[in-house]
């Protein structure tokens, strides 16, 4: 017999739950009144080829995101194994998030971390609530990506590395 728990006792354990399924990093950022703001989500999913779509969850009560989905172009880097302490500066609430980032933007406004494994110059397409979370439909301009590239892994809210086999 599988004993199952109620989700709605405790948030933890659903957050828990949740954190058992790995996943990669992103930095979503863009050029606004001339400087570049940004968060970091590990809520980025691929969603369409034709057309090229992704997706990428954002917090109802973040500050980063109203603000991001008024820049015309979004920068969406995919960080590699070796960015994690970017990925905390990108995440925190306060101080210069890029102080110590090398990062570029392309002539639209779409900001990009250094070194990251793939560059996806995006438009937003569409926003759909949910819950807690908005969930942000967003078009592949152009892009860039080595797949031989070593990524950032976050699971179980750790940063991992993959193992070579
Ligand atoms: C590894 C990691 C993954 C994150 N993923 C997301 C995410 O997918 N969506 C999101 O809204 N916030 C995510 N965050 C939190 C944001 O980066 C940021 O801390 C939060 O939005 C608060 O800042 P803001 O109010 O400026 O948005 C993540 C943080 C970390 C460290």
């Amino acid at each position: 017999m599988i004993a199952l728990e109620q989700v709605t006792d405790d948030p933890g354990r659903l957050r828990r739950a949740f954190g058992c399924f790995p996943s990669g990093v992103t930095a979503v950022c863009a050029m606004l009144e001339d400087q570049p703001i940004g968060m970091a989500a590990s809520s980025f999913t691929s969603v369409s080829v034709e057309p090229p779509l992704v997706s990428v969850c954002f917090q109802t009560a973040s500050a980063t995101w109203p603000r991001l989905r008024t820049a015309p172009r979004l920068g969406i880097s995919v960080l590699a194994e070796d960015h994690d302490e970017i990925c905390m500066s990108l995440s925190r609430r306060s101080a210069d998030r890029f102080a110590d980032i090398a990062w570029d933007h392309a002539p639209e406004g779409a900001v990009f971390v250094h070194g990251a494994t793939a560059w996806l110059d995006c438009s937003v397409h569409s926003e759909v609530p949910a819950g807690d979370h908005t969930v942000a439909l967003l078009e592949i301009n152009c892009l860039q990506a080595d797949p031989d590239a070593a990524p950032l892994v976050f699971h179980g809210s750790r940063f991992r590395r993959l193992a070579a086999i």
